[in-house]
This record gives structure tokens, C-alpha cells and sequence, in this order.
């Protein structure tokens, strides 16, 4: 199971009075998630009597079950070794089955950032492909929260709901067969969620939709490969009342952080020693350590090197919020009382900026200082001024 369905509760330690949360420990029928080294991780469920075998060797499940997660296991013969890591979505999203393109932890942390998931929120997503955001997702919401995730194809609709359920995420979350491009999202979902992210082909296709179904200051994430769909969306955008709309593209760069010896004078003359060490450095085992002789000229530091690879184009993410125009909200809101869904709040909402646009105009004076908002981390269900 996933970290957002049974981690022991970290509120109850978030006290330094408290004792610390319970180790969580491998059960028979558990998701571990087996790391080999580095990005080298596969899932595994455990069975009394199932065995593991890697190029590390063989692994007796029997030997694990029992054991904390996070512990290093070895191999009855005491050679290789691995570590049994409880799941999460971010290593979950290293291990899953690929059954189409997915989204990756950089743009997933993103994504859940600006769109703003808290405990509570409820969130719509089409399509679900392989489930990668879904987990993130669902992890964001619980325990309160729920996961509307939408996907055409029926094979993928059937994949993800057994992987759901076996992480433990079905609770949080409700897997719809429905083609969106055409259909748009169910109506009874108008006015209720918080967030909708589409990483679907046509994106602009669903705009119309989404405006629908997002709450006032509501906020839409479209994730795209090709910089044509981004253009199009933010054209529908724009006509469905969204604004403060940004598109954003996460190149991310790795580090090597390493500890050298750096020769301190270039002008001293080196031993014959230290030069051969150089040429040697790399077949010398890991610990041992360098003797060169030359201490005095040579020095250890800690060098860092940007890796030569850039994580590289995923896809364009493009963010807007449902602060519906002056001339787009009176047709947002018509179209919308027409469901019969959500019409209160709208009006609710139209008066509010309203008012708050005639008491901008009304009353230039400097306003009164105002009690703290309480609404950053409260889900806003309410729309309140
Ligand atoms: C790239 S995958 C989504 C991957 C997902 N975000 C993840 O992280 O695993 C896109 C999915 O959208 C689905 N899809 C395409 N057009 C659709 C439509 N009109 N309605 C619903 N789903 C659609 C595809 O079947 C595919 O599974």
C-alpha cells in the first residue's frame, strides 16, 4: 500500500512530546519497492515462499517479512543485498508498468504545487494512462479528498482500477471509462472541483468543459509535448474566462558533488608519485586512501560538476486560473446556472468581485488593515472575500 493510505500517522508526531511514529514493517502480501542501487529500483509483492532473484542474487521473501521497511536485506549466502522500500508515489513512479507516456516526479511536484492539492481538495484528471500523477494525486487529497480520473481506453480503465486498489489508493480515488475530448466531464461534476489537469491530445477541446466544472478560482493544469496544443488551449482559454495563464517548460540539472585532491601551487613541482596516482585514480578501491606524498602541495576539497545531461523536454505545463473576465463571466455564469449546478456559488462569487470592484473605485483611502485570511490552508469550499 501507498504511503497516503496506512504511513502511521505523522500529525500524531508532528509534537516533539509525542513518541515517535511505530516502524512500519514488511507484511505477507506487502508492495515493497526493492532498490538495487542507484536508479535501479523494481516493485515486488511479497509472498511467504515467493523468491526475488536479480543479478544481485536470490532473495527469500520469508527473510523479509518481518523486517522494517527501509532495511538493507541480504542474501542467505550474506553476498548481494538490496533494500526493501515502502512505496510511495514518487518511487511508484519509478517502478510502474508502462502503458503509455507518463509524468515524472519534477513535473508531477509541480503540477501538484500550483494546483494548489491539500487534504480535502477535489481534483478531476484525464487521461489516467498509467497512473503515475493519479498516485501523487491521490496521496495530495486523502484523507479527505477525492481523485475523479477519466480515460477512454477501456483497457487501461480496467489496468488502472486494479492497480488502485492493490496500492491502496482506491479510496481516494473513482476511475471513469469516458472519452472527454468528446464528451467533456460528466455534468453532475459541474461547479465541484478545485483542480482539473488534462494531459490528453486536444486538450482545447475540453476548455469549455473544465470551465464548467472548476469552482471560481479554480485551477487548470494541461500538460503538452508540442508547443501547437499549448497555443490552441490558451486560446480557449482565454474565451472560458481563465486568467493569470502560464506556461511553463522544467529542464532540470543534475550535480556530482565529490571530495578531490586539488594541487594548492601550480608552480611546486609534483612527485612522481602523485602524478602516477592521478593516471591511477580510477582503477584505486573507493576508501583507500591516496598516498602521494605531497601534502603539502596537495589538498582535499569538495568539487561539484553539473552533469552533462539535462533532464530534457517533457512537455509544456500551462496553468490558469477560473477568474472569469468581466465580459466572459456573465456567460460562464449563465451557461452554468443553466446545469443547474453551481449557480450559487457563481452568483455568489459575481457579487464579491462586484463589490470588491466598486470599493476599489468607491474608496481610494488606504484600507484598514485586515485580520489574518485563514484560506491559504483551509480547502476553500466557500468562496469568501
Ligand atoms: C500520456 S497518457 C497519460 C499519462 C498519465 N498522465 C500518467 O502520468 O500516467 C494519455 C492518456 O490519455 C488517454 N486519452 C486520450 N484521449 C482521450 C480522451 N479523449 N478521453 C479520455 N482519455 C483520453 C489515452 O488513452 C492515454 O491513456
Amino acid at each position: 500500500m501507498l504511503a497516503c493510505a496506512d504511513a502511521p500517522s505523522t500529525t500524531a508526531s508532528a509534537s516533539l512530546d509525542a513518541p515517535p511514529p511505530p516502524e512500519r514493517v514488511v507484511r505477507d502480501g506487502d508492495l515493497v519497492v526493492v532498490v538495487e542501487g542507484f536508479n535501479a529500483a523494481v516493485a515486488e509483492r511479497v509472498r511467504s515462499g515467493g523468491v526475488y532473484a536479480s543479478k544481485y542474487g536470490t532473495f527469500h521473501h520469508d527473510d523479509w517479512i518481518g523486517r522494517a521497511f527501509g532495511a538493507r536485506a541480504r542474501e542467505r549466502d550474506g553476498r548481494g543485498f538490496v533494500w526493501l522500500c515502502a512505496p510511495t508515489p514518487e518511487l511508484w513512479t519509478k517502478v510502474l508498468e508502462h502503458r503509455t507516456q507518463i509524468l515524472y516526479a519534477a513535473d508531477i511536484s509541480l503540477v501538484c504545487a500550483e494546483m494548489e492539492l491539500t487534504p480535502g481538495s477535489v481534483v478531476m484528471e484525464s487521461g489516467t494512462g498509467s497512473g503515475s500523477l493519479t498516485h501523487a494525486l491521490a496521496r495530495c487529497v486523502a484523507p479527505t479528498g477525492r481523485v475523479w480520473t477519466y480515460e477512454f481506453n477501456e483497457t487501461r480503465v480496467k489496468a488502472a482500477k486494479e492497480e488502485f486498489a492493490l496500492n491502496g489508493i482506491s479510496e481516494y480515488v473513482t476511475v471513469t471509462h469516458r472519452d472527454i475530448e468528446r464528451d467533456g466531464f460528466p455534468k453532475e461534476m459541474a461547479g465541484r472541483a478545485d483542480a482539473v489537469f488534462l494531459d490528453l491530445p486536444g486538450p482545447h477541446k475540453c476548455v469549455g468543459s473544465v470551465a464548467r466544472s472548476l469552482r471560481p478560482d479554480g485551477v487548470l493544469c494541461s500538460f503538452s509535448p508540442c508547443i501547437e496544443q499549448v497555443q490552441k488551449t490558451i486560446l480557449e482559454m482565454k474565451k472560458h474566462g481563465f486568467a493569470d495563464v502560464k506556461t511553463v517548460e522544467l529542464l532540470g540539472r543534475e550535480y556530482d558533488v565529490e571530495g578531490k585532491r586539488l594541487q594548492r601551487d601550480l608552480s611546486a613541482p609534483l612527485s612522481k608519485a602523485t602524478k602516477v596516482g592521478w593516471r591511477k585514480d580510477t582503477k584505486r578501491p573507493r576508501d583507500a586512501p591516496v598516498d602521494d606524498g605531497d601534502d603539502n602541495v596537495m589538498t582535499q576539497h569538495v568539487v561539484t560538476f553539473p552533469r552533462q545531461r539535462l533532464q530534457s523536454h517533457t512537455a509544456y505545463l500551462t496553468f490558469a486560473r477560473l477568474v472569469p473576465e468581466p465580459e466572459g463571466w456573465a456567460k460562464t455564469l449563465a451557461e452554468r446556472s443553466k446545469n443547474g449546478v453551481g449557480g450559487d456559488l457563481l452568483a455568489r462569487a459575481a457579487e464579491v468581485l462586484q463589490r470588491n470592484r466598486r470599493s476599489g473605485r468607491d474608496s481610494p483611502a488606504p484600507r484598514a488593515p485586515k485580520a489574518p485570511n485563514k484560506n491559504m490552508l483551509s480547502n476553500p469550499g466557500e468562496y469568501s472575500d
